[in-house]
């Protein structure tokens, strides 16, 4: 069912407290954004995950802010109705707050997004306060940070050990109290998420992380088939891959024999304007040919 009025962070709150499920997407494009829209997805995500599946880097570190505000934009110009967040990229808020607030109120002005998404840490309370302050919604990624995979020490499940859920159901309350609008948790244990969904009262998106969250969100290359492998959480709902592949053959096979293009694929000059250029042509001297 398509969306028919602009989904908002308020009723994502009201989806928490009705037990409605929230069903949300990556998305990095005009084209794709506009079918999900159709489609009746409420919620999309400009990930970072776009420096892998748009890109082609190893992970999302070498993404820039710049390129994830063009992004979040086409995806807004899509989309409109939508609840749009857009991640904020390796290094964009690590520098100082001010700095983060900065190039925050970048992103949303440029973009129009709805919420920006943060990995972070309890450090990053004071920033989320600011941001709070300044009006913007900010969603808290916590769990696994895939902008830390070099402090972390590769793309690990988090919150396994006794010790560390604690530590992030901790840091869950404090981001809330420091004024995050929604929290996401990714590759995290479902008693993890469910301890969290308990302890806190906003949203909390889940990826990877069980049934207790309010909502998910997975990687749509994925879900698509359209990557050469998913983790292990992830639906698959279409294997894209193969007739995309076989479209891409056909129209090979097409231009190499010749088939492309046929007469209903060229644009058409009317017989007296045909006639006129026969006759001019064969008024111009040929160019002579060198060589
Ligand atoms: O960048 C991204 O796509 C994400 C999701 C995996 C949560 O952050």
């Amino acid at each position: 069912m398509p969306i028919l009025r602009k989904f908002t962070l308020a009723d994502l709150r009201a989806a928490r407290m009705d037990g409605r499920k929230v069903a949300m997407l990556t998305c990095y494009d005009y084209t794709t954004a506009r079918l999900m829209q159709e489609a009746g997805i409420r919620a999309l995500l400009v990930g970072d995950s776009a420096a892998n599946v748009i890109l082609g880097h190893e992970s999302t570190i070498p993404i820039t802010l710049e390129f994830m505000i063009t992004l979040a934009a086409a995806v807004r110009r899509g989309a409109p109705k939508a609840l749009l967040v857009a991640d904020m990229p390796f290094g964009s808020y690590a520098e100082s707050t001010r700095a983060g607030v900065k190039n925050v109120i970048r992103m949303v002005q440029l973009s129009g997004c709805d919420c920006v998404k943060l990995e972070v840490t309890a450090r990053h309370a004071a920033l989320i306060g600011k941001l709070s302050d300044a009006g913007v919604a900010v969603m808290a990624h916590l769990g696994l940070r895939p902008q830390s995979v070099n402090l972390l020490g590769g793309y690990r499940t988090q919150g396994r050990t006794a010790n560390e859920a604690q530590e992030l159901v901790r840091t869950a309350i404090l981001l809330q109290r420091a004024g995050a609008a929604a929290l996401l948790l990714e590759a995290v244990p479902p008693q993890v998420s469910q301890a969290v969904v308990e302890a806190t009262e906003i949203p909390v998106i889940g990826c990877g992380a069980g049934p207790a969250c309010h909502g998910h969100v997975v990687v749509t290359h994925d879900a698509l088939g359209l990557t050469p492998s998913a983790p292990r959480f992830v639906p698959m709902l279409a294997d894209l891959a193969s007739p995309v592949k076989a479209a891409f053959a056909d129209y090979l096979r097409q231009v190499e024999s010749g088939q492309y293009p046929a007469a209903g694929h060229v644009y058409e000059m009317s017989e007296e304007e045909l006639e006129k250029f026969s006759r001019d042509r064969s008024r111009v001297p040929a160019v002579a040919h060198r060589g």
